[in-house]
């Protein structure tokens, strides 16, 4: 297969003032409440093809029409800076193709080239209080709607049906081909405002999901992407809807908190009069507001998020809605319908989210060798969790009946008691839509239910932790954009976003020291780099998609290439294995030990192990060897693969499948597992090996016909 990689970005802005070797904007980058990046311009630019840059300006890989030909493609661009001034945009609107400027001051037009209009303002009341525009993504898909944070602007710039046959449009992150529909979305920086209304809207079974309740958005509301009677309790579709206001000194009452109460307070203050079971029979229950004047910090909610999961979750640092019976019981908005997953309200504040960030600043700072030396690290992959209880993959017909993603917390949860770790990585594809229950029902693809399936037995354990993101991560109802920052919330998570003229999300570097940072001598003794490999390598030459797997870019690679310090050992953590992973490319490899149970499908290219080092050329790996740091390197994507092999000096290693709803290769008796790292004598000795789950045995162990495989 013939495949091109998109041309990388200039690296646009330099790397200097580094603390704890990190540039200083990937910092703020990831402060909460999210501050210091403004976007200062928009553009819209008519490319010679898919390839095109602006200088000074970061492009979005998502094309506003989709065309037959590479001599038309569309792109918005966008440009930030790191301080706030007047520049700083703070709104944005989009008007249809002959509509009129919106109303109020000073809009701007940024695209006189036809095609809907993009306007953006910049306010000096909202500059002032740092509520700039920090990051726009462009949402492709015809049938989600924004996530929590995420302003959605209603106009669509893609070409609706004119596209003609709309490829990948289940597919949510194709990032460079959109489909007929693609809609702008940003968010903005500063303190989240809090919610001042909450509304719940049913709408009648047969009825169409997307658009229940669409009124309500004109009028300032936002709508959860998630149907509160569940995909399988055949009833009415029932959504929730929340609107926000900035409080100003003393003169509004927000939203302070929810319950869920039964059918005999229905008409009472506060209830809002919708069974949240509507047109089921299920147990009638309603939604009671709780109104708070918003004068103590912390007393309104800024957030509330609906999980449709197949089990309930504590979700560290968010309270769940109790059902108002005094028992202190989470309320499962579907009881009383069994063949629905139960969902659960979760509720927080502005309070909660600073506490967060502060802790995880805090955990950052600690990751240190231990007294003897010793620092390890659990590594999973592959998890592949649904929002849904799905049935497993590729598992001994003893347990085909009984093994559910039960299973693979299970197993997390043994091997991190086992192992205590100092870090926990999860390696990418946390989230995969396959494993479905075979009952004939099409489940929507709810990533942060699967997401919180995937670290809630980290977040049980209290541990640190850190995630790349995989080639299915974005393929349900959340970008990575959203991932990131739903990440970014979570107890105890250490990773970033990364610069953002950087390609992919979540490129990030952490550096674990002698002894706790503040001490006086402590040095930096090792670090970890954690690269996105991004999901596709979309276009082949003349604009069509490729299929092939994606790659770490260019400029992923210059970034890199100016922080290595070769002064110290590192390890390399990215879900798609660069393809000199494969004993088949001979470049001095050396297969050392593992499994090669089928091909390898690297970075840049399909499956096969006859890899194609030359179109694409990833850059990674020649940076790896001349910048020096980097020694193994850790990949997923193919379960079936748990090898390591030296290439050329560099331990390139699989990490093997932790998730029992994740293919397999197959084998009935294949086992899922993951991967230990002991980085050990600070920094200077590594080795790893691997825990499988024994299942047929009930055993929890290291495979012992394996050596421990020494790294470095
Ligand atoms: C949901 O999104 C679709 C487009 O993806 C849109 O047509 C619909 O109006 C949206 N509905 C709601 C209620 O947000
Ligand atoms: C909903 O419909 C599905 C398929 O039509 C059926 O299997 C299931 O039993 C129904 N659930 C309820 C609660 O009626
Ligand atoms: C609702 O209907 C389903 C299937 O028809 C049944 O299994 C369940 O027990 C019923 N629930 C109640 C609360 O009656
Ligand atoms: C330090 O870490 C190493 C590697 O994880 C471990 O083997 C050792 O027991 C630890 N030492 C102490 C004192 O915790
Ligand atoms: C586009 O390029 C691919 C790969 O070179 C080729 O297989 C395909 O036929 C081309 N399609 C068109 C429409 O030219
Ligand atoms: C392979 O190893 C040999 C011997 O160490 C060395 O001379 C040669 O340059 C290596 N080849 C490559 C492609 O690295
Ligand atoms: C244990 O390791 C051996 C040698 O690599 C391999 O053949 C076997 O499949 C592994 N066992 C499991 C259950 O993964």
């Amino acid at each position: 297969m013939l495949a091109i990689s998109l041309l990388p970005l200039l690296s646009l802005l330099s790397l200097g003032g580094l603390a704890h070797a990190l540039p200083t904007t990937l910092q703020k980058r990831n402060n909460w409440p999210p501050e210091g990046s403004c976007v200062v311009d928009l553009q819209i630019e008519q490319c010679d093809d898919f390839k095109c840059e602006k200088e000074g300006y970061h492009r979005i890989d998502t094309f506003l029409t989709q065309r037959e030909h590479a001599d038309s493609w569309n792109y918005l661009f966008y440009k930030t800076e790191d301080a706030i001034s007047e520049r700083c945009i703070t709104k944005i609107k989009v008007v249809d193709e002959g509509g009129s400027k919106p109303d109020g001051d000073g809009w701007d037009g940024i695209n006189p080239t036809g095609g809907p209009q993009i306007y953006v303002q910049r306010d000096p009341a909202q500059q002032a209080k740092g509520k700039v525009v920090d990051l726009v993504v462009l949402r492709p898909g015809r049938w989600a709607n924004s996530t929590e944070d995420f302003t959605r602007e209603p106009i669509n710039l893609g070409l609706g049906l004119d596209a003609g046959e709309v490829v990948f449009e289940d597919w949510r992150e194709w990032d460079a081909v959109s489909s007929g529909w693609v809609w702008l979305e940003y968010t903005v920086g500063g303190s989240r405002d809090p919610i001042t209304q909450v509304q719940v809207v049913a709408c009648p079974t047969g009825s169409d999901a997307t658009v229940c309740g669409s009124d309500l958005l004109g009028q300032g509301f936002k709508r959860r992407d998630t149907n509160l009677n569940g995909p399988t309790a055949n009833g009415s579709h029932v959504f929730l809807f929340t609107s926000t206001q900035p409080i100003y000194e003393g003169d509004v009452s927000c939203v302070g908190g929810l319950k869920v109460v039964e059918e005999a307070r229905k008409g009472q203050r506060g209830v809002i009069p919708v069974n949240l079971n509507e047109g089921t029979n299920g147990t009638a229950l309603y939604l009671s507001v709780v109104r708070s004047s918003g004068k103590v910090p912390g007393s309104c909610l800024t957030s509330v998020i609906p999980l449709d999961t197949s089990r309930y979750f504590s979700q560290a640092h968010y309270t769940p809605v109790l059902l108002e019976d005094g028992s202190g019981t989470p309320a499962n908005l579907n009881d009383g319908i069994p063949s629905a997953n139960p969902i659960y309200l979760y509720t927080s504040t502005e309070e909660d989210f600073r506490a967060i960030h502060k802790k995880n600043t805090e955990i950052k700072d600690q990751l240190w060798f231990n007294s003897t030396g010793g620092f390890r690290i659990a590594l999973y992959s592959d998890l592949h969790h649904s929002s849904y209880a799905p049935r497993c993959r590729d598992v001994p017909e003893s347990i085909k009946d009984t093994c559910s993603d039960d299973f693979s917390f299970t197993f997390m949860g043994t091997t991190l008691d086992i192992t205590q770790p100092d870090l926990v990585v999860i390696d990418g594809d946390l989230f995969a839509e396959n494993g479905r229950a075979s009952d004939g029902v099409t489940y929507p693809l709810l990533t942060d239910a699967a997401i919180a399936k995937a670290i809630h037995p980290i977040l049980q354990r209290g541990l640190p932790f850190a995630v790349t993101w995989g080639n299915h991560d974005a393929e349900g109802s959340l970008l990575r954009e959203d991932l990131q920052r739903t990440m970014d919330i979570q107890p105890g998570f250490v990773g970033s976003r990364g610069l953002n003229h950087l390609d992919g999300i979540g490129n990030d570097k952490l550096d674990i020291y002698a002894d706790a940072i503040n001490q006086p001598g402590s040095a930096k003794k090792h670090s970890l780099w954690f690269f996105d490999s991004r999901s596709y390598t979309y276009l082949a030459e003349n604009g069509t998609a490729s299929g092939n797997y994606g790659t770490v870019e260019q400029s992923q690679v210059d970034w890199y290439a100016a922080n290595a310090d070769s002064s110290v050992n590192a390890l390399a953590f990215f879900h798609i294995p660069l393809g000199q992973i494969s004993d088949k490319v001979g470049i001095n490899t050396t297969a050392i030990t593992g499994v090669h149970g089928e091909g390898v499908c690297p970075q840049g290219n399909g499956c096969d192990d006859k890899v194609n080092l030359e179109t694409p050329y990833v850059p990674l790996f020649d940076a790896f060897l001349k910048d020096g740091d980097v020694r193994a390197t850790f990949s997923g994507h193919d379960h079936a693969n748990d090898y390591v092999i030296d290439a050329q000096g560099i331990k390139m290693t699989y990490d093997g499948s932790a998730g029992y709803t994740a293919y397999s290769a197959g084998d009935p008796n294949y086992n899922r597992e993951m991967r230990v790292i002991d980085i050990t004598g600070w920094g200077s000795t590594a080795s790893s090996y691997k825990i499988i789950d024994d299942i047929l045995q009930g055993t929890v162990h290291r495979n012992e016909s394996e050596p421990i495989v020494t790294l470095y």
